[in-house]
């Protein structure tokens, strides 16, 4: 059979590089951004398939691939790809779930060990040459309020009961609430985050990014936290009002926040003068919480498996995002 025709983004190429060239059955071009340049190479190598990062596409890579072709995120969120679009040109969407749930986990808590054990100040000050102990605070007997309770927040949940955390959760649907209690170890389940967001040591966001969630946290949510709280962000930089969040730090109205992803990536500040990385109650990293090797390489497999299936019409096996798609493409 022909090898599949596939473009990759080049930092996901470059994330798990063994894995995608130990493909023999895909025949992949590494595209650099933006989108008409992912698009011109589509359109050159005649690619049915393009895997692709967290970045948005709004326009040209719809128009060049062709009818049943698929859109292959390399990761979970699908924030960046217009669905209605890929869906009108008959091109699948599809996502990795169940192979990064660990590495973000494991990131958000390295930033809440990051603000409790001051972490940063330390850092930049030893950098500096400088001797600034002071004290820091223990995870056991803390309170974490982790909304949405996903593979990730659940995951989150299992590591705080380590730690000896109380685990307060929020999630959409109350039919997961006695799951989620007895499975994954949340103390309660609550459908309204107003309901946990005075009582939180620590608040941790697990939400995709929509409209639904955009500016989830302004300053009216941060106005219930309490003024030490700490603010954990890997999901999505549009979830929280950074002008907001900023203001927050500033003012004392918010103890810490600790942040992977921003409304703006490479991180650019919000607002002018609002610049997070001036304020010393911070702890930022340039969203790479499911950036570890093990979870590249699921990922660049989980990505490649959607693109044959695809390729093979297997749609069933598809993670797939929008199966409206199916009736466009005649399937269903
Ligand atoms: C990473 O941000 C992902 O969406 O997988």
């Amino acid at each position: 059979m022909a090898p599949i025709r596939v473009v990759v983004t080049k930092p996901e190429y470059a994330k798990a590089e063994a894995t995608f060239r130990a493909a023999p059955d895909l025949d992949i071009r590494v595209s650099d951004w933006p989108e008409e340049i992912v698009a011109e190479t589509v359109r050159e190598h005649r690619a049915s398939a393009a895997i692709l990062g967290v970045e948005r596409y709004t326009g040209a890579l719809y128009e060049a691939l062709p009818k049943g072709g698929i859109l292959a995120r390399f990761g979970v969120g699908h924030d960046g790809v217009d669905k209605p679009q890929a869906t009108a040109h008959g091109l699948l969407v599809a996502n990795t779930p169940g192979v990064l749930e660990d590495a973000v986990a494991e990131h958000a808590i390295a930033l809440i060990l990051g603000v409790a054990k001051n972490l940063n100040p330390f850092v930049l000050a030893m950098h500096a040459g400088e001797w600034k102990p002071r004290l820091g605070f223990e995870l056991r007997g803390r309170t974490l309020g982790i909304v949405g309770c996903g593979g990730i927040g659940r995951r989150l949940a299992r590591f705080a009961n380590a730690f000896g955390m109380t685990v307060l959760g929020v999630a959409p649907n109350p039919a997961h609430a006695a799951e989620l209690r007895r499975d994954w170890g949340f103390a309660e389940v609550h459908t309204d985050v107003a309901a946990i967001l005075g009582r939180v040591d620590i608040l941790s966001l697990h939400v995709p990014s929509n409209e639904h969630t955009r500016h989830l946290v302004d300053a009216d949510f941060l106005a219930k936290l309490r003024p030490s709280a700490v603010l954990v962000n890997t999901a999505r930089g549009p979830v929280v009002d950074e002008v907001a969040v900023y203001d927050a730090l500033v003012a004392g109205r918010l103890g810490s926040a600790a942040l992977d992803v921003f409304e703006a990536e490479p991180y650019i500040p919000a607002a002018p003068g609002k610049d997070l990385r001036t304020l010393p109650n911070v702890l930022l990293t340039p969203h790479v919480s499911s950036s570890s090797v093990e979870a590249c390489q699921r990922m660049a497999l989980a990505s490649m498996e959607n693109v044959r299936r695809a390729a093979a019409g297997t749609y069933d096996a598809i993670s797939l995002i929008n199966p409206d798609v199916l009736a466009v493409l005649d399937v269903r």
